[in-house]
């Protein structure tokens, strides 16, 4: 694995290059077996912009034919807690939505409020199908109740940065999902 030079800031390892290697191989398969032979489209909705780097490789890694879009919604305040509100930065702005089947693509699902509201969103604006693929869950930080379609690894609650995901936008270019160290974000 190459080096960065803020390796430094990570505790430990949750998931190397070849773990999430092998689970988005393992959730394309899935996805590739449940919408084969549809005659809608599957559109791929990158939620900007912790997922882009999931997405990327995901997109590869699935056989059958995809489009892709992009909205950026905000769920986070400053640091490292949730401030509760979803507010919608960039729409998604087709005429299609009624031929699409929507496949939300996120990094990682934590109080489960951004794709409670965008699954709903998303179904009312008239999608033909919502479903969501995320590639971390910490099932452990939910306050509403939400369940995703597909997930490439479940992690504990603590903070993960690296493979999309940030801290003050730094470490999203890491290769491999790591737990921060406490000093880092405390000594703020
Ligand atoms: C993160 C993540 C999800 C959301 C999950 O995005 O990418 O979109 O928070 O949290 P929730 O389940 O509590 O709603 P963030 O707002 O950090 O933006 P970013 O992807 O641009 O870093």
């Amino acid at each position: 694995m190459r080096e960065c030079v803020l390796d430094k800031d990570i505790e430990k390892v949750l998931l190397t290059g070849e773990q999430i290697d092998a689970a988005v191989k393992r959730v394309a398969a899935q996805i590739d077996e449940d919408y084969k032979g549809r005659t809608t489209k599957l559109l791929l909705l990158c939620i900007l912009k912790g997922s882009v780097v999931f997405m990327g490789d995901l997109m590869k890694a699935l056989s059958i034919p995809t489009e892709i879009d992009f909205m950026k919604v905000s769920s986070y305040g400053s640091g490292t807690e949730t401030s509760g509100r979803v507010n919608i930065i960039l729409d998604l702005h087709r005429k299609d939505l009624a031929d699409c089947d929507i496949l939300i693509v996120e990094d990682i699902i934590d109080s489960g409020r951004t794709l409670s509201y965008l699954t709903e969103y998303l179904a009312i604006n008239g999608a033909h199908s919502v479903r969501t693929c995320t590639m971390l869950d910490k099932p452990d930080r939910r306050t509403v109740k939400f369940v995703p379609d597909y997930v490439g690894a479940v992690v504990p609650d603590e903070f993960v940065v690296g493979y999309g995901l940030d801290y003050d936008e730094k470490y999203r270019s890491l290769p491999y999902v790591g737990v921060l160290k406490r000093s880092v974000y405390e000594k703020e």
